[in-house]
């Protein structure tokens, strides 16, 4: 069974944690999109979820940054962050790990993926999972990828491991579906939090939207790092579903400016089946 259903969304703690923050208009543009994208997800009545997200610092650090890291484990606890701040109760989440061993065996053949039985969740996927799959009892496969401590892996290569997933995924006979989440520009942890680039964002949506990989892959970390914000970095795990989904067209769910959450509000969705 091949890839059965592919997301993007943001995963900014604001989204939860300061929930009212966005004015009313903004709240039903953004969570009706996610509410969709929920609805998308349980028709394709999934086995098995692998979540594309970034580090915050929460399992990796300075003396070990891999650039890709997949969970092998059969559980996860979090959110690793405070519930009361989070919003979201901590719970353990359960692992896909045979599948997980399989991406990981079949990708390595093309990327070198480091891997963890011990990965802590964080907003990053915490968020999504929390309006996406709120029982949290879909098993999932997480995928961190360093979007914080450079050297940053290339776009290329974040392209490049959506293809290998991708071929490894569809060797399976698991209902599988992709989420990735992150991004796109925003200011995260800065004086400037809140400020948002939408000609970037809007640019990026379009891009990724068709698949563009060319477009895609063209920007220097310097370049996101002026133009989208340390957090723009975590463009990647889009690119990652990029390469997932090679040749498929996207769909945007909005595309809202959110500066309450910090982020622009964007979700999106490809018709792989
Ligand atoms: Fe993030």
């Amino acid at each position: 069974m091949p890839l059965v259903f592919a997301g993007t969304a943001n995963h900014a703690p604001g989204i939860t944690s300061r929930r009212e923050a966005a004015t009313p208009a903004q709240r039903e543009v953004f969570f009706s999109a996610y509410a969709e994208l929920r609805a998308r997800l349980e028709r394709a009545r999934l086995d098995a979820l692998v979540v594309v997200s970034s580090e915050h610092f929460t399992n990796f650090f300075f003396d070990n940054a891999p650039a890709f890291c997949i969970g092998l484990a059969e559980a996860y606890d979090g959110p690793s962050e405070d519930e009361s701040f989070l919003r979201i109760a901590k719970t353990t989440v359960p692992g896909a790990a045979d599948l997980a061993r399989h991406l990981a065996r079949a990708a390595s053949a093309e990327i070198d993926l480091a891997h963890s039985q011990e990965l802590l969740l964080d907003h990053g996927i915490m968020v999504p999972l929390h309006l996406l799959v709120p029982q949290m009892r879909l098993p999932i496969v997480p995928i961190i990828v360093n979007c914080l401590m450079p050297p940053l892996p290339p776009l290329a290569r974040c392209y490049d491991l959506g293809c290998a997933l991708r071929r490894a995924m569809d060797a399976r006979e698991e209902r599988i579906g992709l989420l990735a989440a992150g991004g796109l520009s925003h200011w995260p942890g800065t004086p400037e939090s809140g400020r948002l680039n939408l000609e970037f964002d809007r640019g990026f949506l379009h891009d990724f939207l068709a698949n563009n990989r060319q477009r895609l892959i063209r920007h220097s970390d310097e370049e996101i790092s002026t133009s989208a914000g340390p957090g723009g970095h975590e463009i990647r795990a889009w690119i990652v579903a990029s390469g997932a989904t090679e040749g498929l067209i996207g769909e945007a769910l909005c595309f809202e400016p959110i500066p309450a959450y910090a982020v622009t509000g964007c979700v999106a969705t490809i018709a792989v089946v």
